[in-house]
């Protein structure tokens, strides 16, 4: 993907422990052929030296507002007119709170409101201060304003908590800009993505669920919209910050998807299903806690609607995309189902072991369709959906003719 060569990126750096990672971002932009001129705040410089970036960047820093030297180069104005995108990386609670409200009293939020170029920030704080109120509503604004969001990760954090709130990997940042400069392939078209696992609940405390993270769904959905399309998310319960731009709409089990994806589907011009839908759900759910006891337990369970299934089976189905997740004879199970549930296309990945499927950064898909397939990745999650949207545009507007 040559998405950013020759690209000109203002990287801002605000202050956060996720700064350090900053420096490694910046080689990995310039690797991708973009040219990049750092912002740092106050705050970025107390964690990392302004110099660290200039020897990564190969250009000086940009520290301060009422800079005399940096106004006679490259001030305030003539940074926001040079970016072809802004990515502020690690944004603070605090970086977040006062680009919400306009403040300009240092260079990264006064490029922030002179740039007229796409605006992406990459989340860094404590897992709490992510939840606050406050940041949501901040999230919320920025968001409507157009800024993109890339992020956070969950995981271990330098606090010493564990959750939402770490700074994107710099290789997952940059395949999320690369995104921001998608040729638009999908423009006017409607697409409908389900992402995440689904619940199916046995009592009033306990459900029977899978590993699904719901990233491979929301890099689908992210990279659908940044090629034009009006994404509606089904999602199942997961802690993915949903992608800008993209309607999402939360439900819990496979009956609740199948009617939310019912609702949504009229108009539709493609269908995406990488949801890990349960198969089965108990046929009866207690009202009570289920009761410990020494006798072996057994469940009684029904199979689930297929979600899939149902909207090929349309009378004007949208072109139709199904996901395989298969532990063995990848292409013989995916072509079945291509088959079976008559299909489109069906990318199909292999589970249950490392570096890719359920819960893993990267995946490799295997694309199939009515006479050809192709490979995609193995790669970043984020990528690898970029090129999986890349294909769908390219069958879909092939289908055209023919329906
Ligand atoms: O969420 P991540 O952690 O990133 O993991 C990604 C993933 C492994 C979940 C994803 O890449 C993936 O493979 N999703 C499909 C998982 C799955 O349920 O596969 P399946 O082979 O059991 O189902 C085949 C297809 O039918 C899928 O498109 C599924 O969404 C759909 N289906 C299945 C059952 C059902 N009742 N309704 C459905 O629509």
């Amino acid at each position: 993907m040559a998405q950013l060569t020759d690209k000109n990126i203002v990287l801002g750096v605000s202050g956060g422990i996720a700064a350090y990672k900053s420096a490694d971002l910046v080689r990995r932009l310039r690797d991708a052929g973009a040219r990049v001129r750092v912002v740092m705040t106050a705050g970025a410089k107390e964690f990392v030296r302004p110099l660290t970036f200039q020897a990564v960047s190969g250009q000086p820093v940009h520290t301060s507002l009422l800079d005399p030297a940096a106004e006679a180069a490259m001030g305030h104005i003539d940074l926001a007119r040079w970016a072809d995108a802004v990515l502020v990386a690690p944004a603070s609670a605090d970086l977040m709170a006062r680009f919400c409200h306009g403040l300009a009293d240092d260079l990264l939020s006064t490029v922030y409101l002179a740039t007229e170029a796409p605006v992406a920030i990459a989340p860094a704080m404590n897992r709490v201060m992510w939840v606050h109120p406050a940041t949501r509503q901040n999230l919320a604004t920025l968001q409507e304003r157009g800024v993109a969001v890339f992020g956070p990760g969950r995981g271990d954090q330098a606090c010493g908590e564990t959750g939402a709130g770490r700074m994107l990997e710099p290789l997952e940042l940059v395949a999320a800009l690369e995104g921001l400069f998608a040729p638009p392939v999908l423009a006017g078209r409607r697409v409908l993505v389900t992402a995440g696992p689904t619940r199916e609940p046995l009592d009033p405390v306990r459900y029977l669920s899978n590993r699904s993270s719901g990233k491979m769904g929301f890099a689908v959905a992210a990279a659908a919209a940044a090629a034009g399309a009006r994404v509606t998310l089904v999602a199942g319960p997961c802690a993915m910050v949903t992608p800008s731009g993209v309607q999402r709409v939360d439900v819990e089990t496979a009956e609740e998807m199948a009617t939310a994806v019912q609702q949504n589907l009229p108009g539709q011009d493609i269908f995406i299903a990488s949801a890990a839908v349960a198969d089965y759900r108990v046929a009866h759910v207690a009202d009570d806690k289920i009761k410990k006891s020494d006798a072996a337990m057994h469940l009684q369970l029904v199979p689930n609607p297929d979600i899939l299934a149902g909207v090929a089976a349309a009378s004007e189905p949208p072109f139709t995309v199904g996901f395989a997740a298969e532990t063995s004879s990848v292409e013989e199970h995916a072509r079945d189902k291509l088959r079976r549930k008559g299909l489109d296309m069906i990318a199909a990945n292999r589970v249950g072991q490392a570096g890719g499927g359920f819960e893993a950064d990267s995946n490799t898909l295997d694309v199939f369709w009515t006479g050809g397939g192709r490979r995609l990745g193995p790669g970043l999650k984020t990528q690898v959906a970029q090129e999986l949207v890349g294909l769908i545009a390219e069958r879909y507007q092939g289908s055209q003719g023919s329906r």
